[in-house]
């Protein structure tokens, strides 16, 4: 009830979050299936540099279809892109910075949870939350309570109990063929990519939100974050195919740029634009902390629906840790007037 009531009353934000806490959770089992699952004798696994150019191409359609609808006309669209994209050039290079980040974040995921299991996966990337507020503080200058402090470090003593106590007791009693293999060296590697992708995340998401908080008429205009979209996905797809060409040109010009798609592949990629594209919502409306704080939010979510929908009691560890990050989010969510002084408020939608 609570959450329909948020959600009506200022449906931008908090249907944005709630969108955002399912896309999470949904997201990393679907990642994590589609790059695990045996593949048949002959057929091809999917190439991961393809999906996150595809990924790019539904977001950059998904926002010129958003624009299209909020202007009415595609000649007010066309004129609106001349002038955002072309004329004032320099608001579309500023995109380039987040858009690499993420290129190359997208591609660290796929390695990570391709070498790690789904719960130190998880885990270890709610760090992000840690080096997001680091930039939060170096770029925007938001000071952090000792009550904001307190609620992230339960934040994340929560999310590791979850997580701990939703590990299966025996993972690797029955691993299928192709199963990804977590010996010493390709758990490092797992481990590795993840933490850089905690940075990318921290410092792309900070400076995504500047821009789109920027001061100025065009960033508060209800277009300007789907033209930031595009912005962002135009050098997405062509950072996405440089990626595909160095990293899998081969395959591709043998087997083509769709090998090993299927409807496992086709949700991924769904997942991942839809997240795209809530992310930049819930920065605009909310800020890139309270992203993180979702993201933990969803690993509670998706634990509980597994425990629910398999009939399993959950154990005391798992409630005491889930316990910890609604109190980390409450704590989190308690007014504090002193905070980001130099950042211009969200505008309401
Ligand atoms: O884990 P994290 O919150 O950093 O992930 C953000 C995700 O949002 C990235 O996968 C990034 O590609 C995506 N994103 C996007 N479009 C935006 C902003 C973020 O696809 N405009």
């Amino acid at each position: 009830v609570v959450v329909v009531a948020l959600v009506l009353a200022n449906p931008a934000k908090y249907g944005a979050l709630v969108v955002l806490i399912f896309q999470n959770s949904a997201l990393v089992l679907l990642m994590r299936s589609s790059r695990t699952a045996s593949v048949a004798n002959g057929e091809r696994r999917y190439l991961t540099t393809t999906a996150v150019v595809c990924m790019e191409f539904l977001k950059l359609v998904a926002s010129l279809a958003i624009l299209w609808i909020q202007e009415g006309s595609l000649e007010r669209v066309g004129k609106l892109l001349h002038t955002e994209i072309v004329i004032n050039y320099t608001s579309t290079l500023v995109m380039a910075i987040p858009s690499l980040l993420y290129v190359l974040q997208n591609n660290l995921l796929y390695i990570a949870v391709a070498n790690l299991e789904p719960g130190t996966y998880q885990v270890t990337y709610q760090l992000k939350i840690l080096t997001t507020v680091i930039f939060s503080v170096a770029m925007f200058g938001t000071r952090i309570s000792m009550i904001k402090a307190a609620s992230l470090a339960l934040l994340i003593v929560g999310v590791a109990l979850v997580q701990t106590a939703a590990l299966p007791a025996a993972p690797e009693a029955t691993p299928a063929p192709d199963a990804p293999t977590t010996a010493p060296q390709a758990r490092l590697l797992g481990l590795f990519t993840v933490i850089c992708a905690c940075f990318t995340s921290g410092f792309a998401g900070v400076y995504f939100e500047k821009i789109l908080k920027g001061r100025g008429k065009q960033t508060t205009a209800p277009w300007s974050i789907w033209i930031k979209n595009i912005q962002f996905a135009m050098f997405g797809i062509v950072l996405g195919l440089a990626a595909v060409v160095t990293r899998d040109g081969d395959l591709v010009a043998q087997h083509g740029f769709f090998q090993g798609y299927n409807s496992t592949v086709a949700a991924v990629i769904f997942f991942q634009g839809l997240g795209g594209l809530t992310v930049a919502l819930v920065v605009k409306y909310a800020d890139s902390i309270v992203k993180g704080y979702a993201a933990s939010v969803s690993i509670v979510v998706s634990s509980s629906l597994s425990i629910w929908l398999f009939g399993n009691v959950p154990s005391g560890q798992f409630v005491l840790g889930a316990a910890f990050v609604i109190a980390a989010v409450y704590l989190y969510s308690l007014p504090a007037a002193d905070e980001r002084p130099s950042s211009p408020p969200a505008p309401r939608s």
